[in-house]
């Protein structure tokens, strides 16, 4: 039998439990089969949990990315071998389980001296932070950027990845009680949750930011458009702030869903500034190509020493709901691991 985390109805933590199940399937010609080692939690757990992603609903097993050892391989499989080390995407949940099967696209052969934690752990978060930060964020020499949950899994990406940018100033929001952390991760401002973050923002920098990275979307996303330089951008990646408790509340989310429209096409011409919008699984879903070059430039990254992935607490299957609190409970700096 074979153990997995599931997410067994929408609603509180009471929810995720630790079930058995049969073995997963054989792998077809395309998939191979990894023994897990290691899976990490993200913020898009909390979404599910409280069914507000639009493709994953419970009844489900948790989990968006893992690391393990490859044990089979189906016959058309010439990228990977038994014995690979290898990190796991699962765009759609699934990676928490003690054995899994997924097409062969979903898997990163890593080098075998890098722990299994750390492997499990730099697919989401440094991805969407290296497209959004590069890609579309474009920062550039002296450049600037808010970010926001600055201690969270992308937040600390993030952070780092800016810093690769020469006199690049980095605003971050955070719990009071991780801003040496977060200092020393890269930030240069760290901003409280009882200050204003925009005033906070203008007092140091008038002109504003080049770049906002706006995880928390509804009101918010006004202030992140408020807080552009010219030629600046918002790239909203996120709605944290349709998460209030452990139960989700509709009006909430509806009410965030509203004021992100605000958006004024006549603004964004006078001032000129972008917005844009970010959505990893849907990248790898159009276009798988330029995914899997981030991936490996991050390994690369990671390999060379040049980012350093924080793990913040690792857990057992079973304490799932105290790993999930971690989270929920804004403990966490860096990520939060969960092993079979
Ligand atoms: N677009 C994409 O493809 C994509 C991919 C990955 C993540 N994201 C988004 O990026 C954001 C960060 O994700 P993550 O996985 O990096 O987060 P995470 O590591 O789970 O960050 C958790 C931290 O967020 C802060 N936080 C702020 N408001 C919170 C709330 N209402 N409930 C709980 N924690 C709250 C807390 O720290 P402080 O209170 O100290 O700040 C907490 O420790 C999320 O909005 C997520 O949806 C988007």
């Amino acid at each position: 039998m074979v153990k997995k985390v599931v997410v067994k109805a929408v609603g509180g933590f009471e929810q995720l439990q630790v079930e058995k199940d049969g073995p997963p399937p054989e792998p077809l010609p395309d998939q191979v089969t990894v023994e897990v080692k290691a899976c990490a939690l993200n913020f898009y757990d909390i979404y599910i949990r409280q069914g507000l992603s639009p493709d994953t609903q419970p009844p489900c097993t948790l989990g968006l990315e893992c690391a393990g050892v490859v044990v089979a391989v189906g016959e058309e499989v010439d990228t990977v071998k038994p014995g690979d080390h290898v990190a796991v995407h699962c765009p759609k949940g699934g990676a928490c389980a003690e054995m899994i099967t997924v097409g062969v696209d979903s898997v990163l052969v890593v080098p075998p001296e890098m722990s299994f934690d750390v492997a499990a752990s730099f697919t989401v978060t440094y991805l969407t932070a290296y497209f959004t930060v590069f890609h579309m964020g474009g920062l550039r020499e002296g450049g600037s950027v808010l970010i926001h949950s600055a201690a969270g899994g992308v937040g600390w990406a993030a952070t780092q990845l800016a810093k690769t940018v020469p006199q690049v100033t980095v605003f971050g929001t955070a719990s009071q009680h991780k801003h040496q952390a977060i200092k020393d991760n890269g930030v240069d401002f760290p901003i409280h949750y009882d200050q204003d973050y925009e005033t906070e923002v203008l007092r140091q920098r008038p002109q504003g930011v080049s770049l906002v990275l706006d995880n928390l979307s509804g009101a918010d996303f006004t202030k992140s458009q408020n807080l552009l330089e010219p030629l600046g951008k918002v790239v909203l990646i996120g709605a944290r702030s349709m998460v209030g408790k452990e139960q989700r509340s509709l009006w909430q989310v509806f009410k965030v869903w509203w004021d992100t429209k605000n958006v004024t096409p006549y603004s964004l011409v006078m001032n000129n500034h972008s917005i844009a919008g970010f959505n990893l699984n849907e990248l790898r879903n159009k276009d798988p190509a330029n995914f899997n070059r981030g991936w490996k430039k991050i390994l690369e990254m990671i390999t060379a020493k040049k980012l350093q992935p924080r793990i913040d607490s690792v857990w057992k299957f079973e304490n799932i709901i105290e790993a999930s609190k971690q989270i929920s409970e804004r403990k966490n700096i860096g990520k939060v691991i969960i092993k079979p």
